[in-house]
């Protein structure tokens, strides 16, 4: 069985990962502790000693407010750390997996951002995902990076979790709705990412081949748009049966919700060219967080 390195496997996408691909492959999944990013060049001889057949970099720095003020520990993670990983990827020649964000973007289009639109990041998070992916790019390694947005899971900490949290708590909610996106569940990430890995595995092609073939950055959210203001009706709506009271939710302006990055305003991304270059499906947005919100403990 070909062995899978998944870094960050505690987190919303790398547990998710696990989930997906333990039928398939044999997973490595080292703690923090064990291989720590903000430390990249232990990374990179920690990923040449265990010399997987596949790396899925799950790890990252993704607090977005507190980069602002730790912004060199966030470059370590979310960019020196990927260079030396794809440097030792293409030392075993191994393929790497890679995630970034929306936040490369500035946010001002009105149409869904396509791979080679260009960026231009608001927030010290957004500028490491983006030297991240250059860093990759520019490793020789065969990888695919994905850019993907407002991800969810019934593990971990993100938009749903807090929505319902405060729900529970207060009963009533501001949150901001001038900013649309595409909320995606970690699991849809995952599900699209194994598919992709197990056609070559269950044709015997090697890995490498087959990611260096189409090596690059895609985009992968689901599919639709939304505020975050409409994705948290959407969410108590869903969990009005199950939650201990009515819950009112009001719209407000990001200006009325101050936070220490600046986030972009409409971060859509265009999927195309991995629904082309894969022949992938992705389900609408509110298909997914109906699925993940049954599976929510409340
Ligand atoms: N969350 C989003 O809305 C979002 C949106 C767009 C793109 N992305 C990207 O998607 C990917 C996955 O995000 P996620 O939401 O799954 O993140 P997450 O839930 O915050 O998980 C990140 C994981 O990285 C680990 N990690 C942090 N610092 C580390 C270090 N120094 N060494 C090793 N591991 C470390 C964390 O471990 P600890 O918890 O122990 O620190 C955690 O397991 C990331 O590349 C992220 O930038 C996320």
């Amino acid at each position: 069985m070909k062995r899978a390195l998944v870094i960050g496997g505690e987190g919303q996408v790398g547990w998710e990962m696990q989930r997906v691909l333990h039928p398939f492959m044999q997973l490595v999944v080292p703690s923090p502790g064990e291989l720590d990013l903000a430390h990249p060049r232990a990374a990179g001889q920690a990923v040449l000693a265990l010399a997987p057949d596949v790396i899925l970099n799950c790890a990252a720095y993704t607090a977005v407010d507190r980069a602002e003020q730790e912004a060199a520990l966030a470059q370590a993670i979310n960019a020196d750390a990927v260079h030396e990983m794809g440097r030792a990827a293409a030392a075993l020649g191994v393929p790497i997996v890679h995630f970034s964000t929306d936040y490369v973007f500035p946010g001002d289009g009105r149409a869904p951002y396509r791979e080679d639109d260009p960026v231009g990041p608001l927030s010290a998070y957004g500028h490491t995902k983006l030297a991240g992916e250059l860093a990759l790019a520019a490793s020789g390694a065969a990888y695919w990076t994905f850019r993907t947005s407002w991800v969810y899971a019934a593990r971990g900490r993100n938009f749903v979790k807090a929505i319902v949290a405060r729900a529970q708590e207060a009963g009533s909610l501001r949150v901001v709705s001038d900013q649309r996106g595409s909320p995606t569940w970690a699991r849809t990430l995952a599900e699209v990412i194994g598919g992709l890995l197990v056609v070559p595995l269950r044709g015997g092609r090697p890995l490498a081949e087959a990611v260096g073939a189409t090596a690059g950055v895609y985009h992968l959210t689901s599919r639709g748009e939304t505020s975050w203001y409409e994705f948290a009706c959407f969410v108590v709506d869903q969990l009005a049966p199950r939650l201990n009271r009515p819950v009112t939710v009001t719209p407000i302006a990001t200006h009325e919700f101050q936070t220490v990055a600046v986030r972009p305003a409409y971060s859509v991304l265009d999927t195309t060219r991995l629904r082309d270059t894969f022949g992938v499906a992705l389900p609408h947005w509110q298909d997914a967080a109906h699925l993940c919100l049954a599976d929510l403990p409340v």
